[in-house]
């Protein structure tokens, strides 16, 4: 262990020479126009996998972006750790908010900034170089490890699903290893136990058949913005519930225990609403803010659109408006239910005024692991030699929509061993990754790699 340690500690310059290459790719999997860089970006990985000293070296394709796979299965008796990671950013607009461009990754007090530095290439990157530093210097690994990296993670691993279907022996493991969360916070490792789902909806509603002038016609027909408005609206109660009926039916209630867990986390509502630059934080009422992130389900319009918006004035009564609308779901909620309860809701509050068409955009189940399973009491150890520190057991509010299905068709937990920070403004402006995590990522997953065997054992 001590000379992969070192190792690890000698190439630091080169490890991130490398991953500024790997992030100079723009993997963005939203956008046709990437589409080039998406198989560019595979190739660069399955090479590099290559280079690492990885066998059984596959670029799957699919209907969208490629699967990277590549394995080690020489340790046997030995468990398996299948790591799963995507290499698919998001958009990095808007860019002119970006104090160095998105993929050109550049180091600024202690942190790397570039799109995907910690969502997720970064956090992939960590694995890469602990598995070099072992094949480098043990020649050996002490699990046998299968490596599969997408690129649709960001759209909702459409195509990935059939993929663990029809590969089932290919990814055949004892336990899903997954770094694309955050820790607690800085000085403050965590090992996460539980993702929020996603059901993600789009709601068009069309007024007259085309714009008319606001004066000719205002005061005769229902603006189709005002129809929207007035739903939105109505999708939250005084209290900051959610008026969808039947949406919290399956919502699987925080026991006390796990309630206590979170109240002695080092949180601060005060610090938090200061960091965001909001006078009151806003919420479900009767709800702590942690349980409100992390086991409550939410709603969000994220975006909403129609009319006139350029520079000036314009009299306008519009044809058309729409939104984009996102519900964060929690175990035991299921995404197809809340999609269809959300679109009978909407249609029942929709005016005759206006015409309206709701689609479901993607979904991803919520999970959770229990947090004495062997790979989760690896991870706490792993952690804790990794950076000198006990660590402490989190929920995440977002989502990694394929977990739930490695448990169901592989039969394997996911460990959610994550190095990000929960303010490294993934999918905004200036992502980072701060490179003590990075560093201590690394160390802690060649810990992890090392330590899983003595759990799985002593199950
Ligand atoms: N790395 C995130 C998941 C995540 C976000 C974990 C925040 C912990 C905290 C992942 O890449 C992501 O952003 N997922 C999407 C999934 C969605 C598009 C289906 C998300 O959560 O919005
Ligand atoms: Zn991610």
């Amino acid at each position: 262990m001590n000379s992969i340690l070192h190792f690890i500690e000698d190439n630091q310059t080169r490890y991130l020479d490398e991953l500024k290459t790997f992030l100079s790719i723009p993997s963005v999997s939203t956008n046709p126009q990437n589409k080039s860089d998406m198989e560019k970006c595979a190739h660069w990985l399955s090479d590099h996998l290559k280079n690492i000293g990885l066998d059984h070296i596959q670029i799957f394709p699919t209907e969208g972006h490629p699967i990277v796979y590549g394995d080690w299965l020489h340790a046997p008796g030995k468990p398996t750790v299948l790591i799963y990671g995507h290499y698919d950013v998001q958009p990095p607009e808007p860019i002119e908010l970006w104090t160095s461009p998105p993929f050109e990754a550049t180091i600024r007090d202690g942190n790397l900034y570039a799109r995907g530095a910690s969502d997720d290439k970064g956090q992939v990157f960590i694995h890469l170089k602990a598995i070099e530093a072992y094949l480098k210097n043990a020649g050996k690994l002490p699990i046998n490890i299968k490596f599969i990296i997408e690129g649709e993670e960001e759209i909702g691993s459409d195509h990935l699903e059939p993929f663990i279907k029809t590969h089932k022996e290919l990814l055949k493991t004892n336990l899903v290893l997954i770094s694309d969360t955050s820790m607690f916070a800085k000085g403050i490792p965590s090992v996460c136990y539980s993702l929020r789902g996603l059901s993600y909806m789009q709601i068009d509603l069309v007024g007259p058949g085309k714009d008319l002038h606001s004066g000719s016609y205002g005061g005769s027909v229902h603006n189709p913005i005002q129809a929207l408005t007035e739903i939105v609206a109505q999708l939250h109660d005084k209290n900051g519930r959610i008026t969808i009926p039947g949406f919290y039916n399956d919502v699987r209630k925080l026991t006390k225990e796990e309630r206590n867990a979170f109240k002695k986390l080092p949180w601060s509502d005060k610090k938090f609403a200061k960091d965001l630059n909001v006078k009151v934080l806003y919420g479900e009422k009767g709800f702590t803010t942690l349980e409100r992130l992390w086991a409550r389900p939410t709603l969000e319009c994220n975006g909403i659109w129609g009319g006139f918006t350029g520079e000036g004035a314009k009299t306008v009564l519009p044809s058309k408006a729409s939104a984009k609308i996102s519900m964060r779901l929690v175990p035991d909620q299921d995404p197809d239910k809340i999609a269809k309860l959300f679109e009978k809701h909407i249609r029942k509050i929709t005016p005759k005024s206006v015409h309206i068409t709701v689609k479901n955009l993607h979904g991803g189940h919520p999970a959770i692991t229990p947090i004495d399973s062997p790979g989760v009491r690896a991870a706490v150890a792993a952690l804790e030699k990794g950076f000198g520190k006990k660590p402490l057991y989190q929920r995440e509010g977002g989502s990694i929509p394929i977990v739930v299905q490695f448990k169901q068709l592989l039969g394997a937990d996911t460990v959610l061993l994550g190095f990000g920070l929960p303010d490294e403004n993934a999918h905004a402006p200036n992502e980072f990754i701060f490179l003590d995590n990075f560093f201590g990522g690394i160390r802690t997953v060649a810990h992890f790699y090392n330590e899983f065997p003595n759990y799985i054992s002593k199950k």
